[in-house]
């Protein structure tokens, strides 16, 4: 009876796994036209300098060190942009999971926003910032927490992208806005929108999985309930408040570690 139930726990957490990483799969695919162009410009300016040096070579021109020296510098430096740029996917696509850390939530937000924030200007889609300075730390784990922001995020280009699609609705100034605050026992991180909004029949459902109101292929319904459980291990909580037509506000909390 115990082996059955052991076994039977093994096998869900390993479902929950796979989903977990069918789901990040999902958002790397999403990312790839945003991160597609953030690699290009490093390559630009390397295809640049390189056909500098091979056309003063090719005419047997001199090179005047000082100009040697500023197109090593910009290859070099352009070297390291993509090589971050790919370093950042690698490990958002990693399996395993590194385990809690102590970790700056702005740190966090910043690095989602880094991956998504290409494919969000192109939308004419503006971020708001508004982080709270010497927030304390938290312990959770970075790489999935970081899922979560950028599932967040996701979900808010989603529902600026259908409001800007429905006929008749007035375009105005779309915005997303990541607050965070602290009061002492806990901190709270706010991902607000001016999309679509939930309609209040919906609120409950929007967190179970495969709820999704989105058209098939478009979304699996995967994301928030997977964030959910994120938060969850990690001591967290997060809830929900919009209207339809006014946004949507999705609102974590998590306590403080004593020792931060
Ligand atoms: N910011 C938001 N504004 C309006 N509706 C939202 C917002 N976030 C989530 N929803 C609603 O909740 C549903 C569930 O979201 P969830 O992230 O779990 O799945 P999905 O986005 O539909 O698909 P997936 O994330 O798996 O690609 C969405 O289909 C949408 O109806
Ligand atoms: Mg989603």
């Amino acid at each position: 009876m115990l082996l059955v139930t052991t076994s039977d726990i093994t096998k869900r957490l390993e479902t929950e796994q796979q989903l977990l990483q069918a789901s990040k799969m999902a958002t790397l695919g999403e990312m790839a036209t945003g991160v597609a162009h953030e690699l290009n410009q490093p390559l630009a300016v390397m295809e640049s300098a390189s056909s500098f040096l091979m056309r003063k070579l090719n005419k047997k021109e001199d090179i005047e060190e000082e100009h040697l020296l500023i197109m090593a510098q910009k290859i070099s430096s352009n070297v390291d942009r993509a090589t971050r740029i790919i370093n950042h996917l690698r490990e958002f696509g990693r399996k395993e999971d590194a385990g809690l850390e102590k970790i700056q939530v702005n740190d966090l937000l910043r690095r989602a926003n880094e991956l998504l924030s290409q494919q969000l200007k192109v939308r004419g889609i503006e971020v708001v910032w508004q982080l709270a300075e010497g927030l304390p730390l938290i312990m959770t784990d970075p790489g999935r927490l970081e899922q979560v922001f950028v599932n967040l995020l996701l979900n808010a280009r989603d529902a600026i992208e259908d409001k800007l699609s429905t006929k008749g609705i007035k375009k105005g100034s779309e915005k997303i806005i990541l607050t965070t605050s602290s009061d002492g026992d806990k901190i709270t991180i706010e991902v607000s929108d001016t999309g679509t909004g939930i309609p209040k029949d919906q609120l409950e459902k929007i967190f179970e999985p495969f709820f999704t109101t989105k058209s098939v292929g478009k979304g699996t319904g995967l994301g928030l309930s997977i964030s959910y459980g994120i938060i969850k291990d990690c001591g967290g909580n997060i809830h929900v408040r919009s209207k339809k037509g006014e946004g949507a506000r999705f609102i974590i909390e998590f306590p403080i570690s004593n020792d931060s």
